[in-house]
Parts: structure tokens; sequence; C-alpha cells
């Protein structure tokens, strides 16, 4: 650790991101569930700076918005029209009321949000342990395209930092590539951003600049070279993008591994930074776990399920499944083919079967909903058991209404249970029914209307189709037996 904590971070998050081609701006835009400018921060703050300040500019009421949610602590500096990364730290440094007049400052970048606390503070003490004045973190890399040069003079000191639309054919061949991050001395880098200009092939204030300037008034500039360059990546499009997501997401899945649970495919298994998992969970193949999502030992999950926001509890199983805002107690299972939108509460030992849709739903103890209903803006208490294609009418068409069905309550195949009605405890209904009036506990309630019987109907109203055919035949058939039963009464 070093002596002294740095000084501030300064995380550059102004620029637009016009290569994404999105109405979002690029540092909003997420990965394993968080924004890219709040992985930028996460990384920051395990580095415990005095502060943090984040500069912006693109969107920039959107963008602030965020950063007051996931980091209020966080200083948020407007950089002007005058564009470029030398121009966004000096912005920075005017938000402060004085700025630092010593200690380190490190610089990183929004749209960098794999880079590692444990990297931007081996940058800090490594900065302060050589007496550089400025620190570079440096990569080398197979293809350089696009990225700055990193240019060492005779004996390994930076001498410059230069641009590939500024380098010559010969520092284009360098492979070690300045990553964006870096380590300054403060009262250095505010001295020589007042020296740099837009002389440049981009016409902007370079930040990359500093190190020459440096140099030139005898300051000593460093680089340290990253081990696991992929860290240092940029995300600048949506290729990108995509890139980082997996390459976070196989981190992720990795360090839950070595935690006990158990990924059958890590391949197809996303799972966001914030969830969290015991020991001992199974993840089935093709499974997305978002948010907040936390699932308890034992419980089985997958294949083919995405949970965001959910709790399972122990030894539950929740089978190609799609579900928000929900809790699954322990022992309760799910699916295959469930839907549990917001406010559904499964308690323990309960189940919610093949093609059951469920919202604002608690279902009690052992209770169970097994086949193709929906259940909406209801409370199914412990013990009841709801017949297959039952469906709780929770919408007249204007307002929301709902319903309840007490403890051990028998609900029958095909009923229609119209809210706001309740269902005692105890209670039947018949197949079919239509539930419109409380059920006292202890009843049967059903909606008795006797069956028809129109003999011959089908031979005279459909004559000529395979249904007429079938029916004469079968009338053919009994005209035969009782002939036979005749016969046989005869004989005997
Ligand atoms: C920059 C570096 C380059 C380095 C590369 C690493 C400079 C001049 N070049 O180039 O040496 O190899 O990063 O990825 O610094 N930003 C602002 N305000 C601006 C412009 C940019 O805040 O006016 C922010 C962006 O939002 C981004 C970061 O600074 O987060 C880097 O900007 P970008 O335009 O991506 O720089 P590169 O061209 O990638
Ligand atoms: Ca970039």
């Amino acid at each position: 650790m070093s002596a002294t904590s740095p000084a501030a971070v300064i995380v550059l998050a102004a620029g637009a991101g016009t290569r994404m081609k999105s109405s979002t701006p690029k540092v909003l835009h997420t990965i394993a569930g968080r924004t890219l400018v709040h992985h930028a921060l996460e990384a920051a703050r395990q580095v415990a700076p005095e502060r943090i300040v984040v500069v912006v500019r693109h969107e920039r009421d959107q963008v602030a918005a965020h950063i007051a949610d996931i980091a209020p602590e966080a200083v948020v500096a407007d950089q002007d029209e005058i564009p470029g990364t030398g121009r966004a730290v000096h912005c920075a440094l005017d938000a402060w009321d004085g700025p630092p007049a010593s200690g380190t400052i490190l610089v990183t970048s929004g749209d960098v949000p794999l880079i590692e606390g444990a990297t931007l503070r081996a940058l800090a003490e490594a900065h302060e342990q050589t007496g550089a004045r400025v620190t570079v973190l440096s990569a080398h890399v197979d293809d350089p395209t696009g990225y700055g040069r990193v240019v060492r003079g005779e004996d390994g000191d930076v001498m410059a930092i230069v641009e590939e639309k500024d380098a010559t054919n010969d520092q284009r061949q360098i492979v070690e590539i300045n990553t964006g991050i870096y380590a300054f001395d403060a009262q250095v880098l505010g001295q020589a951003l007042t020296e740099l200009t837009t002389d440049n092939a981009a016409g902007e204030v370079y930040l990359t600049d500093v190190i020459a300037i440096t140099r030139k008034a005898g300051g000593s500039v460093k680089a340290i070279v990253m081990d696991d360059p992929h860290t240092a990546e940029g995300v600048n499009d949506r290729a990108q993008l995509a890139h980082a997501a997996a390459h976070m997401n196989t981190t992720i899945v990795h360090a839950w591994m070595q935690a006990g649970v158990s990924v059958q495919d890590p391949a197809t298994t996303w799972i966001d930074a914030d969830v969290v998992l015991e020991p001992d969970v199974t993840i089935l193949p093709g499974t997305q776990l978002c948010g907040s999502t936390r699932v308890a030992s034992g419980a089985v999950v997958g294949p083919d399920t995405t949970l965001t926001d959910v709790q399972v509890g122990e030894a539950a199983t929740v089978t190609r499944t799609h579900g928000s805002d929900s809790v699954i107690e322990s022992g309760a299972s799910v699916g295959p083919f469930a839907y549990l939108r917001p406010g559904t509460h499964l308690s323990s030992g309960a189940k919610i079967g093949t093609f059951v849709e469920t919202k604002q739903a608690t279902i009690g103890q052992g209770a169970k909903v097994p086949h193709l209903s929906y259940v909406g803006d209801a409370d199914v208490a412990e013990g009841s058991n709801i017949g297959a294609g039952t469906i709780f009418v929770n919408y007249d068409g204007v307002a929301k209404h709902r319903t309840s069905v007490g403890k051990h309550v028998k609900i029958g195949s095909d009923n229609t249970l119209v809210a706001p009605v309740s269902v005692g405890d105890g209670a039947y209904t018949g197949a079919g029914a239509v539930i419109r009036e409380d059920v006292p506990a202890g009843a049967l309630a059903m909606n008795d209307s006797a069956q028809r019987i129109v003999e011959g109907w089908v031979r005279t109203r459909r004559p000529d189709t395979a249904s007429a055919e079938a029916a004469a035949a079968a009338d053919e058939n009994e005209q035969v037996v009782s002939d036979m039963h005749a016969d046989g009464e005869k004989e005997g």
C-alpha cells in the first residue's frame, strides 16, 4: 500500500462515443448489469482516493443523473466546448475549490470497464516509488492500430506518446501502446495542462502531450507494462462492447465456480456483477442471472432460464423460466415454461408449473398451480391446488382487482375467478366453474347448467362429413352388438 491515498481519480466520460451509433451515451451502455462508467467508478473507489471526479459533456444531464445515483460521492465536472482528453482533465481540476497542489492524480476512462482497482493501486504505488512525475500504464499488443504509441528513449524512460494520426511510419511500428490510464504528480499536471495546444492532426487538446512537456521541463516519465493487457481495452463500438461483456462474464462465472457453484456450461451462462450465489448452487446451460438475483445453496436453475432481481431459496428448482422481481422460497419448484412477473412470491414447497404466468401473486406453502394458468393479483394460501387451465380474471377493462383463495382449497380445472372475489378455506369448485360470488369456507361452488343431448344432430346437420361417417359407423356397430345380444337370448 502507498503511504497516502491518491489525491484523486479522474474518470473521463465526456466523449460522444459516435462509433456506438446509439441514442444512449456510450458510458451508459451496460455489461454484466452495470454501466461502463459504473465499472470504471468501482475500480476508482477501490483505490480509496480523496476524491473522484467524473468529466461529462455529451448527454451530460443523463450521465450526471446516473453518476449521482451510483456514486453520489463523485464530483461531476463539466467539460466546455474545447475538445480533447487534455481539456477534459483541465476541466476536472477546475471543478476543485482549489486543485490539489501535491499528491498523485490518477486518470482513467469511463469506457474502460474491465480495469481493476488493484491495477490502479499498483500504478499509483509504482508511480510514488520511482519518483516519476508521470507514470503511464502501457501494454504490448498484437495490433496497435488506433492507440497512442509509447516512445521510449535510450534509458527506457518515456519520451512521448504519439497518437496514431500524428505518428511517423517508424513510430507506427511500435507495439507498446498507451492504455489511457496514468498517474500524475498533481503539481506537474496542473502546470503542463496550461501549456497544451491543439496543434495536432485531430485539432484536440491531447492529454498525452503532458508527457513530452514534462520531459522538456526535466521531469522523469515512466511506463509500467500491464501483464494482462486486455483489461485495459476500451469500448468504442458494439463489437468491443460484446467482447468486453464476454470477458467480464468469463471472469465472474469462473469466480463463482471457484466459490463452489456448479456451472454446467460456462459459455452459455451469464451472471451479472451484482448477483450473489451460495455454494452448491447448480446452473444449467442457457441461464442468465441478472440484476440483484440471489440463489441459495442446493438450488438448481436452468436450463434456458432468465432471472432478474429474483431470490431463489435453498434447494428450489427453476426450469426453463423467465422471471423478474420475484421470490421463490426454499424447496419450491417453477417451470418448465413459467413466466414470473414482478411481485410473485412463492412460499416454501410451493409449485408453479408448466405454461403458468403469475403477477403480484403470493402462493402459500405447498400450494400448487401446476398447469396452464394465469394468476394475477391474487393470494393463494397454503396447501391449495389450482386446477389446470384456471384464469384469475383480475382486470375489468378499467381497474385491477384481487382474488383471494384460502387454505387447502381445490379449484377445479378450467375455472374463471372473476375478481374481486374470495374462496374460503377448504372450499371446492367444480370443473369449468365461473366464480363471480364469494365462496364460503368448506362449500362446493359450481355453475349448474345441465348437459343437453341432441340425438343424431351430426347425421342431420353435418351430413357427408368424416364425423357423420364415424357416427354412422358407431351406430351400425351398436346395432350389430344389440342384434347379437338378441340372438343370444333367443338361443339361450
Ligand atoms: C486515447 C489516447 C490514446 C490511447 C487511448 C487508449 C489521447 C489524446 N489519446 O485515445 O493515446 O491509446 O485513449 O484508449 O488522450 N474524453 C473526454 N473529453 C474529450 C475527449 C475524450 O472526456 O474531449 C474521454 C472519452 O469519453 C473517453 C476518453 O476520454 O472516455 C478517451 O477518449 P477517446 O476519444 O476514446 O480517446 P482515444 O482516441 O481512444
Ligand atoms: Ca477510446
